[in-house]
């Protein structure tokens, strides 16, 4: 047989062609097998680039297929950005560089044939708004997809701080970089079963904005939700106070651009070198906790209600009724208040109120609003402390730190050396996710987790006393502050 025929053959045998190729709404796409049983699509268009006219504007789908194939073997551009310098930082830098063509994701899906389609997880990283990219190496997809062929893992890239979040009077669509994610599940709705994933079974989560972004997504879209369950690390809804308009009406004075017509300046800053307009925000690569000010997300109540709206719409119901996993780190704050960079503990007093009202009460609200609609939800408080991820003995669970262990990144990451405990927390995490992402109603019922009821001992403790696993706690005990 001819070297010729050979290739041929190869191709068309299902996971020994030489790349995997699949059939989309953007194009075909080439992928590649990180290995040899995982295919992943990385860097997958899933918008028009929001660059020119469509800066600050509604991510439009992709018109046209492109013609020949999509190269996804690697991560696309981080959106423009920077960075907040907390500890343990540089954990968080993406490894690709920024442009604002940035909306791409990708997909992580086994080879092995399947009779039946998968379950997908949608992940948004997390940067509040600002940062944050799919290249990050501890929001990498794939080693979860390994640990857990049975699903399908998807992350996102979105637009963050004046790119996802201007507010520009001449703009009615607000909060583009919300809008992007809507579009990312449409995207997949569409397409994501030709990669093996079943439509039907998606569930959207992320940490921190992600996770934010995954509650305001339940709010904006109770009616046509597209996924079926919600997973909310470190985030709600209602956490961040809305844009005040202020940083607009600065950066069109920095750049020349301010006008009293609306439009004129909306064309003006639409015209600024995007590497610029990310200058002229912040000239550092690494900032201090809440500097510069930050582009939060604006109440247009389509989008995004702000803390007061969402208090109507979950006393009335109006949300996507969907069953949500939730919860927050134990020491959330440490990261989050000013430190020495010689490493001397933070103010504990200010970071455990940080903890407790930007993170812990947010989450104990909802979560009881869930138990109030009687929908099935889940809430855990995590105290995994693992050397891997820990640069300081002081930063106990940190803000962030659950991420490396869901995706399985500790890898990626790697401060010191893992404890025993580590891989077994590891994979008690990824079980409980990936049982709430392939059946959201009963999967952690079955898991052994009680559906979470304020009035009963129904707070899943993970890993707490370094336990590999969970113990159950009342609620009440851990939200005294709210
Ligand atoms: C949003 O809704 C609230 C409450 O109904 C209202 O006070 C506010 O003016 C609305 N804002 C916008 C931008 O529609
Ligand atoms: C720590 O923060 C608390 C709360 O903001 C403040 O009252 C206290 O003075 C701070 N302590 C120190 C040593 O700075
Ligand atoms: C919890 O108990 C209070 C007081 O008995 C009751 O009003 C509330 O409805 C209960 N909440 C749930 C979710 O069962
Ligand atoms: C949790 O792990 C500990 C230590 O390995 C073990 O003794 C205990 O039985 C486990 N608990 C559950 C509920 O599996």
């Amino acid at each position: 047989m001819s070297l010729f025929f050979a290739g041929l053959l190869a191709t068309a045998t299902a996971g020994a062609a030489p790349f995997p190729i699949v059939e989309t709404t953007s194009g075909a796409v080439r992928g590649f097998y990180p290995e040899p049983d995982l295919r992943a699509f990385l860097g997958i268009p899933y918008a028009q680039p929001p660059i020119g006219s469509l800066r600050f504007r509604s991510p439009e789908p992709v018109k046209e297929k492109a013609e020949g194939l999509i190269d996804a073997t690697s991560f696309g551009f981080s959106c423009y950005q920077w960075r907040v310098g907390i500890v343990g930082a540089t954990a968080l830098s993406p490894t690709t560089g920024e442009s604002e063509n940035c909306l791409t994701l990708n997909v992580w899906a086994s080879a092995g044939h399947s009779e039946h389609p998968k379950p997908v997880l949608v992940w948004m990283h997390g940067g509040t708004f600002t940062e944050g990219s799919t290249s990050v190496p501890m929001y990498d997809g794939q080693y979860l997809a390994v640990a857990h062929p049975d699903i399908i893992v998807v992350t996102v890239n979105y637009r963050v701080n004046v790119f996802g979040f201007a507010n520009s009077p001449a703009v009615p669509e607000k909060n583009v970089g919300l809008r992007d994610q809507r579009l990312a599940v449409e995207w997949l709705r569409d397409n994501i079963a030709a990669f093996g994933g079943d439509p039907d079974k998606m569930v959207l989560g992320g940490e921190s904005a992600g996770a934010m972004g995954t509650g305001m997504f339940a709010y904006a879209y109770p009616d046509d939700p597209i996924v079926r369950g919600l997973i909310m690390e470190s985030g709600e809804a209602p956490t961040m106070v809305p844009d005040d308009g202020t940083l607009w009406a600065s950066l069109t004075e920095t750049l020349g651009c301010e006008s009293s017509d609306p439009t004129e300046e909306l064309t003006c800053m639409q015209g600024v070198d995007g590497y610029a307009l990310k200058r002229t925000l912040s000239p550092n690569e690494l900032n201090p906790y809440s500097s510069p000010p930050k582009t939060n997300p604006t109440v247009d109540n389509v989008t995004y209600f702000g803390p007061v709206g969402y208090a109507a719409l979950s006393a009335a119901g109006k949300f996507a009724r969907l069953p949500a996993l939730r919860g927050i780190n134990n020491n959330e704050g440490n990261v989050l208040v000013e430190f020495t960079p010689e490493g001397g503990p933070v103010n504990q007093t200010l970071a455990d109120w940080l903890t407790e009202i930007g993170f812990n009460c947010p989450a104990a609200a909802e979560a009881s609003v869930w138990a109030a609609h009687d929908i099935p939800s889940w809430r855990y408080r995590y105290f995994g402390e693992f050397p891997s991820l820990m640069m300081y003995d002081w930063m106990g669970a940190y803000h962030g730190s659950e991420v490396a262990l869901l995706l399985g990144t500790t890898d990626n990451v790697r401060i010191r050396d893992s404890q025993p405990n580590e891989r077994e927390a590891q994979k008690y995490f990824q079980d409980a996710v990936v049982s709430f992402i392939k059946d959201p109603v009963q999967g952690l019922e079955d898991f052994g987790w009680p559906v979470y009821n304020p009035n009963t001992t129904s707070l899943v403790e993970l890993f707490k006393d370094s336990l590999p696993n969970a113990t159950f706690e009342e609620g009440a005990a851990y939200d005294g502050a709210c």
